[in-house]
């Protein structure tokens, strides 16, 4: 049966971008322009596509005729604006342009939102229009909602999540393929997953940005990139990987954002690190470039969100689910959320973060020399939970040994100075690594 016509006249939508992302949101424009007529009550009209380049080869599905490098123009004549290009500048000052003239915005551009969100959120409400960003978080897994509306009534107090599909994809093959890191991100490269600069992958800078948002959301307060402690998987070795296999763990890039308490002050803890999650927990079995998301509120108690994270088929899929929302408030009036800070809550140090650790150590293999290693912990009240001393094998005239200790939870800066004491002890060879232990 043919969908009911809406009666209401098209909608222009403008996009900014056509590249893995803004491809694919292109051909669901197009592909389902019938449904989505009828979802949103209008027709939705592609009315330009703006690219760095209009000489580049595109994909079949994207008309020529509506290319321009004109993006200027092109956001003056939309009422729907979706920004998939990326990068802070120009993507700022576009949107700015769309929403002083009146354009409801749809964006995926964490990195642009995670700088300077605060500036686009007060233009559109002050303009009446949406800022949706559902697809700058974890691709296509619904997780902003949630996180906005969903739990608006409750008090979250944790989010804990892979929000990273390159370094998840890199983690991933250098575990199961033994792949090294840099062919890992080549091929994470190729399948769309990265960013235009996959430093911003393998530093941790996305993931920051992400959690940035996320606790923004989660905690109604503001918390910009740089408030976010951050560390990437660049340090990471093969030997690491391994380790973590041994030792039940797998080595995961995590962001988390919690409620903390530093010298007496409530406050949050937003951070970025490679962490070890052990193998039982749900985190663990994450795959690939997809993502997952744990979020701990006091009346829902735990909720995960799981779902593919990068990519241009899912992120679009998300750009697509705004672009519904906010089409339909401009039908049948409306306006979705906005930016909620009044929590106001101070960032705290992330060496505040308590955490559990893993420490390797090559050590003499001689009596009493765990119980000097267990001495300094003891004396910096870094209590330990587990000790494994394992005899090097492979060398059979080496004169060391092996240990790995997982301590209980301690403050990250009471971990630094144990360590440090540690390292000075003759017994101590050489510190192999230490890292964080995350959801146990
Ligand atoms: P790409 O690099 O594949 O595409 C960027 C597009 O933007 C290209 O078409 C490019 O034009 C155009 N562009 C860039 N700069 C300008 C400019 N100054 N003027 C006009 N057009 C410009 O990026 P992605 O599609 O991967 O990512 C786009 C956004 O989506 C980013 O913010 C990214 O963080 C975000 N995102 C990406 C995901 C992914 O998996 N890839 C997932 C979630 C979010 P041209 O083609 O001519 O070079
Ligand atoms: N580069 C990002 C990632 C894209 O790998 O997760 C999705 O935001």
């Amino acid at each position: 049966m043919p969908s009911p016509v809406p009666a209401h006249p098209p909608l222009r939508v403008a996009v900014l971008g056509c590249g893995v992302v803004g491809t694919e949101v292109v051909r669901l424009l197009t592909t389902q322009a019938s449904d989505l007529a009828s979802r949103v009550g209008a027709p939705l009209e592609l009315v330009g596509i703006a690219v760095r380049d209009v000489e580049t080869e595109r994909d079949a599905v994207v008309d020529r005729a509506l290319l321009t490098a004109d993006a200027e123009s092109l956001v003056e004549r939309a009422d729907v604006v979706v920004e998939v290009m990326g990068g802070i500048e120009p993507a700022r000052s576009l949107l700015l342009r769309a929403v002083a003239g009146g354009a409801s915005v749809v964006t995926a551009n964490k990195a642009l939102l995670a700088q300077d969100g605060p500036t686009l959120y007060a233009a559109a409400d002050e303009a009446g229009v949406d800022v949706y960003f559902e697809a700058a978080v974890a691709g296509a897994i619904p997780i902003v909602r949630p996180v906005r509306e969903s739990l608006a009534g409750d008090r979250v107090t944790r989010v804990l999540g892979i929000v990273n599909g390159t370094t998840n994809y890199v983690l991933d093959k250098m575990a199961s393929e033994g792949l090294d890191l840099d062919q890992a991100v080549k091929e994470a490269q190729a399948l769309g997953y990265a960013e235009a600069d996959p430093t911003a992958d393998v530093e941790g800078y996305d993931a920051a940005a992400k959690a940035a948002i996320l606790a923004s959301l989660a905690f109604h307060t503001r918390v910009s990139i740089e408030d976010v402690s951050r560390e990437g998987i660049t340090s990471l070795t093969a030997d690491d990987v391994l380790w973590a296999q041994r030792t039940g763990y797998v080595l995961k890039l995590l962001a988390i954002a919690e409620r903390g308490t530093a010298d007496g002050v409530e406050g949050v803890q937003v951070r970025v690190h490679p962490a070890l999650v052990p193998v039982s927990h749900p985190l663990a079995t994450v795959r690939g470039a997809y993502n997952a998301v744990f979020i701990e509120a006091e009346a829902a108690g735990e909720l995960m969100f799981y779902g593919r994270g990068a990519g241009g088929e899912p992120t679009a899929s998300a750009v697509l689910g705004d672009v519904v929302s906010v089409a339909r408030h401009r039908v049948l009036g409306g306006k979705g959320p906005i930016e909620s800070r009044y929590a106001d809550l101070p960032v705290l140090p992330a060496t505040s973060a308590r955490t559990r650790f893993q420490v390797r150590l090559e050590v003499a293999d001689r009596p009493g020399v765990l119980a000097q290693v267990s001495t300094v912990l003891a004396s910096h009240d870094v209590s330990i939970e587990a000790v494994r001393q394992t005899p090097v094998t492979e060398l059979p005239d080496a004169d060391y040994a092996r240990l790995v200790i997982t301590t209980h939870a301690a403050p990250e800066h009471a971990l630094r100075s144990t360590v440090e004491a540690i390292a000075g002890l003759d017994v101590v060879r050489r510190v192999v690594s230490v890292l964080r232990v995350e959801g146990a």
